[in-house]
């Protein structure tokens, strides 16, 4: 038996109990060391809809632990391994949970360059900041005299991107809804400008004058409609998330007449080829006192109170759940 954070059905929150190690289904055996709290998370731990597809299932989207013992041919016991999506904490049992059983496949050892908590704290969000970073740089995007915007900068995935951006030597404009609260941690992150996100709802659309050589946004809507308005042209929107809307309040005219991409960023169904490139990728350019800058810690029962925040916009940086 273990402790996990368990949703019985659609209509209820999760509740932290004890379940049976026979429910986990996977190739390889994971001891939890930590997981964390992505805006997913959040929502399936208050029984909000939209996430959970499977019930009854473990919650939790990621989940960094030790090789108990594994039939893949990659892992023996004693690895560190995290691991991203794949249908974690959505069709198959999560992270938040102090054993895990996942596909050895989908696993990606964590780099020397951090520590097991540090690939928590990354977890989700970094590794989709990483691919949203990959995919603009897929579009052609180069350091160029207008800097790349990045909404929702005081979110996990936004704070991370940040300072990606700003180590790939691309000059960053964080957009917040905090910005008196969150300026400081924002430039220390490696933005050169910090804006209230208002004013980037507030270019004329579809289109405006332009200020940005690229976008990551994660929360859609008249932000991401205002950020689309005044991108350069052949620039590109990597758009990761929804945290305002899942509307896109614009028109085709910003595509056909300026040639900008819309890059949709999934970092759930990522081969295992393109997981280890950005697991490299974060190694190489992610600041670790980055990373610890942005970081608050819980433990596993205080896992849906932490969660609470992000539900209501106010969630800042990173949340690692410390379970063992
Ligand atoms: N496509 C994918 O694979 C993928 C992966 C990860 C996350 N996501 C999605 O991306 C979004 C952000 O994820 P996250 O983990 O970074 O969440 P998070 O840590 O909660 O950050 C979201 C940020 O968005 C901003 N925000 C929140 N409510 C807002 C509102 N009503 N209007 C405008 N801005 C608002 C806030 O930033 P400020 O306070 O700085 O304004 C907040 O910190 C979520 O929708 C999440 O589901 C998608």
């Amino acid at each position: 038996m273990f402790h996990a954070w368990y949703v019985e059905d659609k209509k209820t929150p999760a509740v932290f109990k004890e379940v049976s190690e026979d429910i986990l289904q996977g190739d390889t055996l994971i001891k939890v060391h930590s997981s964390s709290i992505n805006f997913k998370d959040a929502l399936a731990l208050h029984g909000r809809p939209g996430v959970i597809r499977n019930f009854p299932l473990i919650a939790g989207i990621d989940v960094t632990g030790e090789v108990v013992e594994s039939e893949h041919e990659n892992w023996k016991p004693g690895d560190m391994v995290t691991l991203n999506g794949a249908g974690l904490g959505e069709n198959l049992h999560g992270g938040l949970a102090e054993m895990a059983r996942v596909k050895g496949a989908d696993l990606v050892a964590v780099p020397s360059a951090f520590t097991p908590a540090q690939a928590s704290a990354i977890g989700t969000a970094g590794f989709t900041a990483q691919l949203a970073v990959t995919a603009l740089e897929g579009n052609g995007l180069l350091p160029d005299e207008h800097p790349v915007l990045v909404t929702g900068a005081g979110g996990g995935a936004g704070s991370i991107a940040i300072s990606l951006l700003a180590a790939a030597g691309y000059e960053v404009t964080a957009a917040t809804g905090r910005v008196d609260k969150l300026g400081p941690q924002l430039r220390a992150l490696g933005a050169t400008e910090v804006i209230h996100r208002d004013e980037v709802a507030a270019a004329r659309r579809p289109m405006d004058s332009t200020r940005w050589s690229a976008v990551v946004d994660g929360v859609g809507g008249e932000i991401l409609a205002g950020a689309i308005a005044a991108t350069d042209p052949d620039g590109a929107i990597a758009s990761y998330g929804l945290a305002a809307s899942s509307d896109l309040p614009t028109t085709v005219l910003p595509f056909i007449l300026r040639g900008i991409s819309l890059l949709g960023i999934n970092s759930v169904q990522v081969s295992a080829g393109m997981r280890q490139l950005a697991w490299d990728r974060l190694a190489a350019d992610l600041s670790p006192e980055h990373v610890d800058l942005i970081t608050s810690t819980v433990s596993l029962d205080q896992a849906q109170d932490a969660a609470a925040a992000l539900l209501e916009g106010k969630g800042t940086g990173r949340t690692v759940v410390q379970v063992s």
